[in-house]
């Protein structure tokens, strides 16, 4: 009896292996992941046989085409088309109506038997994200723009109903601070249908460049879409209306709506070098070829902005059918409008309170035109100070407040926080996890508020980003945000979602896509052994395929350089320099870390004023830990202090000889942070009498916009105590000429060195 139990319990084993192992090979890899799935063994076939099956129906034949040129490209045949009447045996089948209401516009179902596939839908945007489904459970191959032979064009036999979580699930691409040619938006528009997000935000005037055609004003065209960069060369671009046109065009036949951002009162610069009369100040005014907020804005006082800005819109509703137009509405600073006349009046005489309130009457006069021309506006969250113009829609940057605050007022909103959705942050800032894990309901708000958070956006800034970076920016997160804003909650798992990318990056090669890295490439780990003195480092790759090749000579390294395979030893100061490679791929990242091995490398240090919570160096002794930082001030290793100065006292422990201090120190100037203006050393027997051995005045140009890192030397002749001071002298406030002038300034240093 006992043998009988021990059979029966090693069949129920066995048949649940094969069982989860049949699973494990039925595995489908649909981004984002549809609501409702079941999968089931076996395949649907399409060959050359496999018909197309709908009613006579002008939507459905524009999307049974879409398809087939997808498919004669890769595949080489193309589905020709039956009656809905026929036999509907090898058929796909396109169904308009006859699906539950619940599944709105955009939902679909769909489903896969070894007889045919059928994808049903209220609308034809449903059947159009039916086929997305369709093409992504298809092999990769099916998204290659040239013939390949010899695959098996099988399908899953899959069950699925799905529709979005949010209705608004979209992207901002910014072609101002670098213009992004047409073909390339039509391919960011078909990358974006690929993973079923509707709404293309077009952000096209900005300080730095106008790029849009407004026949009334061709010096936008002339003058404004122009810049001449510091270098002298002249850089720029614009979209005519036939490129709009055919852009807004070919976005709705993918169930794309295109919202044009034109900005105002703010981010105005360029199109007041070309109508500078329509500033505070006459001008005249160049076009921006620097990144930052400028403080000239269209003048709110005077009737010649509105004027103009109504005329733009003019031409603007025609070009885009959408209803809602961005107006921008963040950045403005008041500055110009507290000194002018014109617009100090114009608050005298409408009993506006300050220049937000004023900001609020420009938006609101702006929103009144724009309603009543039967459209309806969305500005950033600035657009709620002073108050919030009667229907407008809210889009959330600076965090969840103001989706908050707009949803509270009964006004929607849109998320797109820096936390989660600025794509033009690095991925080691705002990693794939990261974005898996948006919230765009901001946490607090009512359930039946909930209504108002149409969904979000990701946003592409393009100061650091031409067209040719876009890619590695916007992959993998996009995958992110696509799964957030279309997948229900309760279906999100990283864990999952991860397996699915992995597969997925298959199809983003055979679509051209110069996908990026997903987080941080490599980790280190750097142990410093206080008794061999001596750094024990540890690299610990962001993701399982990547090739880790190093040196220690100071040479770049490459893949023939030598293999990360155990720990390093690291026993005298040198750099290391590091190569992190994506398997099969020409993705790689280099990082370089500098070590300095020296008499108080491992110390603990007290700091009279403590350093920056944003900037710790990721260690209390950070300034005695052996690791120099980069020219990237948040890379972890620099110590921030704000509006002090810096005073460090090392205890070395014991009696120590020692003759030069050297200490590290960065300069950014656009980011406020400046080299000290003196270094001063000072010893003592008992920490507690101090006798100066020396100190250095820097005479660093503040002035100097590059970044740059300066590691100084104070000589003295050989002496030997316990303790050693450092004082570095803060350049104090930003000195006048500065953009931030009178602000505290920072002072980041990496290591104090004793030698
Ligand atoms: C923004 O990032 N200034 C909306
Ligand atoms: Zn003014």
């Amino acid at each position: 009896m006992k043998k009988h139990i021990s059979t029966i319990v090693f069949l129920i084993f066995v048949s649940i292996f094969f069982s989860c192992d049949k699973k494990e090979k039925i595995k489908t890899n649909i981004i984002p992941l549809p609501q409702e799935m079941n999968v089931f063994e076996g395949k649907f076939i399409i060959n050359k046989t496999t018909k197309f099956l709908y009613d006579n129906n002008e939507d459905l034949k524009q999307l049974a085409l879409f398809f087939n040129e997808k498919l004669e490209k890769a595949a080489g045949f193309k589905l020709i088309t039956a009656q809905s009447s026929e036999d509907d045996n090898n058929c796909i089948i396109l169904q308009l109506g006859n699906c539950p209401a619940m599944l709105g516009n955009e939902g679909y179902t769909f489903f896969v038997t070894d007889d045919n596939i059928k994808i049903s839908a209220n609308k034809p945007a449903g059947i159009f994200y039916g086929l997305q489904t369709l093409q992504q459970l298809l092999p990769s191959e099916i998204e290659s723009s040239r013939l390949v032979n010899g695959i098996e064009w099988g399908v899953p036999l899959v069950s699925i109903t799905d529709k979005p979580r949010f209705v608004w699930r979209g992207m901002l691409l910014d072609c101002c601070r670098h213009f992004m040619d047409k073909e390339f938006i039509k391919r960011y528009i078909d990358l974006l249908a690929y993973h079923k997000m509707n709404r293309f935000h077009w952000h096209l005037t900005e300080d730095q460049g106008w790029r849009i055609e407004i026949k009334q004003f061709p010096e936008l065209t002339k003058k404004s879409a122009w810049r001449t960069e510091k270098d002298g060369t002249v850089y720029g671009g614009f979209y005519t209306q036939d490129d709009i046109k055919e852009i807004v065009a070919y976005a709705k036949s993918r169930f794309i709506e295109v919202v044009p951002e034109i900005e105002m009162p703010g981010h105005s610069l360029a199109a007041l070098a070309a109508y500078p009369e329509l500033s505070c100040t006459g001008g005249p005014f160049e076009v921006g070829n620097e990144w930052g907020v400028f403080k000239d804005i269209y003048c709110a006082g005077n009737e010649k902005s509105f004027e103009f800005l109504e005329k733009v819109l003019d031409e603007v509703f025609q070009l885009f059918p959408f209803e809602y137009i961005h107006i921008g509405g963040d950045e403005a600073p008041k500055y110009r409008w507290k000194n002018c006349k014109k617009c100090q009046k114009r608050i005298a005489d409408n009993g506006l309170k300050d220049e937000h309130e004023l900001q609020s009457y420009f938006i609101s006069r702006m929103e009144k035109y724009i309603n009543d021309h039967g459209k309806r506006i969305i500005g950033w969250d600035e657009i709620l100070e002073g108050g919030l113009a009667p229907s407008a829609t809210v889009q959330s940057w600076r965090g969840f407040k103001g989706a908050m605050a707009a949803a509270k007022q009964g006004h929607d909103a849109i998320v797109s926080p820096t936390s989660h959705a600025y794509f033009d942050y690095s991925v080691e800032t705002t990693d794939l996890k990261k974005v898996y894990y948006f919230e765009p309901v901001p946490s607090g708000l009512k359930p039946e508020l909930e209504i108002h958070i149409l969904g979000g956006e990701c946003n592409m800034w393009t100061e650091r980003a031409p067209q040719e970076e876009i890619d590695n920016r916007m992959f993998p997160r996009i995958l992110a945000m696509s799964e957030v804003l279309w997948t229900f909650k309760d279906k999100s798992n990283f864990f999952d979602f991860h397996e699915r990318v992995q597969n997925h990056y298959n199809n983003l090669d055979f679509l051209g896509v110069k996908y990026g890295f997903e987080g941080k490439t490599v980790t280190l780990i750097s142990d410093f052994d206080s008794l061999l003195k001596s750094f024990n480092v540890k690299l610990i790759p962001g993701q399982n395929d990547f090739d880790i090749y190093y040196t220690l000579d100071g040479t770049e390294p490459t893949n023939k350089s030598e293999s990360y395979i155990k720990p390093l030893k690291i026993t005298e100061s040198l750099e290391l320099k590091i190569l992190a490679q994506k398997q099969n791929s020409d993705l790689k990242k280099y990082i370089n870390q500098k070590y300095s091995i020296h008499k108080a490398t491992g110390i603990t240090v007290k700091l009279k004023y403590p350093f920056s919570p944003n900037y710790t160096g990721n260690n209390d002794n950070a300034l005695t830990d052996g690791l120099r930082g980069t020219t990237n001030f948040r890379d972890g290793k620099w110590q921030g202090f704000n509006g002090v100065d810096l005073v460090a006292d090392i205890d070395m422990g014991k009696i120590e000889s020692y003759s030069r201090i050297k200490a590290g120190f960065l300069q950014s100037m656009l980011s406020w942070i400046f080299i000290p203006k003196e270094i001063i050393i000072y010893a003592s027997y008992d920490g507690k009498d101090f006798h100066k051995l020396g100190s250095l005045i820097t005479n660093t140009d503040p002035h100097l916009e590059d970044k740059f890192i300066e590691t100084f030397t104070v000589e003295f002749d050989k002496t030997s105590s316990r303790y050693i001071r450092l004082i570095a002298k803060s350049l104090g406030p930003n000195p006048e000429w500065h953009e931030a002038a009178g602000a505290n300034s920072w002072l980041f240093a990496d290591e104090i060195i004793v030698e």
